[in-house]
């Protein structure tokens, strides 16, 4: 029989609509669709079967983590799969009550592995409609790995610009950033921007709090991705605050790739102290076996959040999301009917502490 979970925090999380705006499309597939598109690629290391796939994602370190993300970027060689991971994507938000997402993908990586340019922003698109069929609302963030360096950056620029995909949103940076310095991807940035693109960039992960800086200096970032080495420097948490730049953390994420050593190692209670606008992502659910709302329900249990905490992450992430203020509008006016039925006007809500 199913647990009963009324009043507990995983049925206020349940409860809560939210927005996703941390997740990369390549890292949400679950072990049953990876599984199945390593049985068409045979020759690859992914394994065909899914407990042994989720032995697989036992990562030793970030850079394991990525050498692993690359190997499944691998079998990924058709527009057909692409619009599978959509669709798979769309499935769990819509089951987890997320009405916005914004996804992450990284096209080049596609590009490299074959992909026709054209079927790749036909699958986003017919990806796109499916989910909105699904009852979830898809903006595309498309992101360079820091390894590709500028010349990726550009690549990558060159295909949105010249296809123009319905719903994209912003520009960012991922992959390594050990080594691979924000900075050098400022005439890129400067482009994306000028066309009309928010900026994204991954800072802050791996690295301290310099990359962070840069990211705001020289990429100009709208919005940071984990940026939890922020923590580390006071003036820098009091200039995010002081100019409302949200953090986009990953709690398991973090955990998952050693970004973060243990749970109460975990910045995340020090960022909304200091006042930091903070977004809660699953990065990779399917790799790291995640849904947003176990995420939050994990920043209840494991990091002392209480239910006011909770709904205002929700609220920020509203808030930080690049969609039309009719979107956002009709986000916060959800929220708002939800918390007023999940707590009764007048209530103080509970801490989960
Ligand atoms: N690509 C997918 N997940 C990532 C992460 N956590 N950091 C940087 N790049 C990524
Ligand atoms: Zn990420």
């Amino acid at each position: 029989m199913a647990r009963d979970t009324t009043g507990t925090v995983e049925a206020f999380v349940a409860a809560l609509p939210k927005v996703e705006l941390h997740v990369h499309l390549l890292g949400s597939a679950d072990l049953t669709t990876v599984a199945d598109l390593a049985r068409g690629h045979p020759q690859g290391e992914v394994p065909t079967d899914p407990e042994e796939l989720a032995a697989y994602y036992e990562f030793t370190n970030f850079d394991h983590f990525l050498d692993v993300y690359v190997a499944l970027n691998r079998l990924v060689t058709t527009g057909e799969s692409v619009e599978r991971l959509i669709i798979g994507l769309a499935e769990t938000l819509a089951a987890d009550n997320v009405r916005y997402a914004e996804v992450t993908v990284t096209p080049l990586s596609h590009l490299k592995v074959g992909i026709d340019p054209a079927e790749l922003a036909d699958a986003l698109e017919s990806g796109r409609l499916a989910a909105r069929a699904c009852g979830v609302e898809i903006a595309w963030i498309f992101d360079v790995s820091g390894d590709d360096g500028l010349v990726g950056a550009w690549a990558t620029l060159d295909w949105i610009l010249r296809h123009q995909p319905v719903g994209t949103v912003a520009f960012g940076l991922g992959g390594p950033e050990t080594g691979v310095p924000r900075a050098a991807f400022h005439d890129a940035f400067a482009s994306a921007r000028a066309a009309g693109l928010r900026s994204v960039p991954h800072a802050g992960e791996t690295t301290g709090p310099g990359e962070v800086l840069s990211a705001l200096t020289e990429l100009r970032a709208d919005r940071i991705g984990h940026g939890i080495a922020a923590a580390d420097a006071p003036r820098l948490l009091a200039h995010l605050a002081e100019h409302d730049v949200p953090l986009e953390v990953c709690v398991t994420s973090n955990l998952r790739t050693g970004a973060v050593g243990s749970w109460a190692e975990h910045p995340l209670p020090s960022l909304l102290t200091a006042g930091v606008p903070v977004t809660l992502g699953t990065d990779d659910p399917g790799m790291f076996g995640t849904t947003l709302s176990r995420e939050y329900v994990l920043c209840a249990t494991r990091l002392g959040l209480d239910s006011t905490e909770l709904a205002s992450v929700t609220r920020a992430g509203i808030d930080a999301a690049f969609c039309s203020p009719a979107t956002r509008r009709a986000l916060h006016a959800e929220l708002d009917d939800a918390l007023g039925t999940v707590l009764p006007e007048g209530t103080t809500p509970a801490p989960y502490r």
